[in-house]
């Protein structure tokens, strides 16, 4: 592992402008990311965990966008590439990626950076079949390659917009046999049986874990640096599940790859990860080693969803279901948030101070842990924990607890699986 971090992502926040009004989705994350660690993300449904991810690759659709905050990517030859016309972006081996041209940005998808989604089949473009989709992707990285400055294929970063414009898209030949061979090799190594054959047959024709697999390939294919992987075994079942995380871990093993694997699964997290950050409106909230953070957590938030896995550290499966914490996600919108702890209403040790909000404090002893709660540097005092029922008559803060009730299952909705 290299000393410097390959990601620095300082001070992001990103906003969605709707009618309802702004939403906070993710807000002031500050994370470094190591070459080569697999770094997870976990939190309840809506924390802001797949926008993160989204805002670290510049995929964040209208009418959300990235409002503030610097992401710097680390790699010698990108910055010296990048620095000729936009030197304003680079500092000595990091380039900061907000400060880029889209039209720069756009050739690191792929190649430098991966993403696997949950849904692999609104991920691959249904007109097209597999192995050409991997084909693609590989030529693109050859293009980069050869051009830093091409653009991306049809097939990087599929959505629903791009598979509008590949409507008007015809040419199809335009990938070699080379690029169709390593398609086929890729397939092969993500343990797609017949690769010859399953390359030429459509998304439609293959299973869900099959397709899985087949996006893992389709992410390798750029041979990115970085792969981020939102959910990537949550739509499988448990023993396929089990595969693909296996595949991720032998792969990343081989190549040193940095994985960002984000979940609501906390026992996916055990089973992978060196080190984890557990968000919470869009927050990060707590932050260390994985032995730290579900060791020693002190955020009552992570304390709460660890102490919901009764079988964490056990054979996992469904004895190792997560169970929901007591109270509601946040909505979000601005003008809902409150001035104070947003996981007050919700925390069974809320104190004077957290109608305050909590800054991030280092853990004391433990290097590189550290959490957005009054309780990480000084034990609990019971004596000044507010009143039960503080929150519940709506008077003590504005704009509490807006969700529907029931939201904070969410993270329950995955078996933990264990190391
Ligand atoms: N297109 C959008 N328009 C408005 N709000 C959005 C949009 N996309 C996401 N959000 C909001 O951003 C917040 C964070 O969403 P995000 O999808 O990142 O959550 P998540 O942590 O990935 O949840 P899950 O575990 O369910 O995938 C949510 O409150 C969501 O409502
Ligand atoms: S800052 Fe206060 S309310 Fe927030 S998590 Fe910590 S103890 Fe609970
Ligand atoms: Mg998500």
């Amino acid at each position: 592992m290299a000393d410097e971090p390959i990601l620095r992502i300082e001070g992001l926040e990103t906003r969605f402008f709707t009618e309802e009004g702004q939403v906070n989705a993710v807000e002031s994350v500050d994370l470094e990311i190591d070459d080569g660690e697999v770094f997870g993300i976990v939190g309840e449904s809506g924390s802001g965990k797949s926008v993160a991810a989204l805002s670290l690759l510049g995929m964040v659709e209208s009418p959300g966008r990235v409002t503030g905050g610097e992401i710097w990517y680390r790699n010698a030859e990108f910055a010296a590439t990048v620095a000729e016309d936009t030197p304003e972006a680079v500092d000595g081996d990091y380039v900061n990626l907000q400060a880029l041209p889209d039209r720069v940005r756009r050739t690191l998808r792929g190649t430098h950076f991966s993403m696997v989604f949950q849904d692999p089949m609104s991920s691959f473009n249904p007109s097209l079949t597999v192995g050409e989709q991997i084909a693609e992707a590989v030529e693109a990285q050859r293009r980069a390659r050869a051009n830093p400055r091409s653009v991306a294929s049809r097939t990087q970063g599929y959505g629903l917009s791009q598979y509008l414009m590949s409507l008007v898209s015809s040419s199809r030949d335009f990938v070699t046999e080379e690029s169709r061979d390593r398609a086929i090799e890729l397939l092969d190594m993500v343990g797609i049986p017949d690769p010859v054959l399953r390359a030429e047959e459509y998304p439609h024709e293959y299973s869900g874990g099959m397709l899985q697999r087949a996006m893992v390939a389709q992410a390798l294919a750029g041979e990115p640096e970085v792969l981020i992987a939102d959910e990537p075994t949550t739509a499988l079942d448990v023993t396929i599940q089990a595969q693909v995380l296996d595949l991720l871990a032998r792969i990343q093993a081989e190549t040193g790859m940095t994985i960002l694997l984000i979940t609501h699964n906390l026992g996916v997290v055990a089973r992978m990860c060196d080190r984890v950050g557990v968000m919470y409106a869009g927050e990060i909230v707590e932050r260390g080693t994985l032995t730290d953070v579900f060791d020693s957590p002190v955020h009552p938030y992570t304390q709460g969803l660890l102490g919901s896995v009764p079988e964490l550290g056990g054979s996992g499966g469904a004895g190792g279901r997560l169970q929901p914490i007591a109270g509601n996600v946040p909505s979000l919108l601005d003008h809902e948030m409150p001035d104070r702890c947003y996981f007050a209403d919700r925390c069974p040790k809320a104190m004077e101070a957290c109608l305050r909000k909590p800054r991030e404090t280092d853990v004391p002893d433990r290097p590189g842990h550290s959490a957005k709660c009054y309780l990480a540097a000084e034990p609990f005092d019971e004596a000044t924990a507010l009143p039960d029922g503080y929150f519940d008559d709506g008077a003590a803060v504005a704009g509490d607890a807006k969700s529907a009730p029931g939201d904070g299952a969410d993270v329950a909705s995955d078996g933990g699986e264990t190391k």
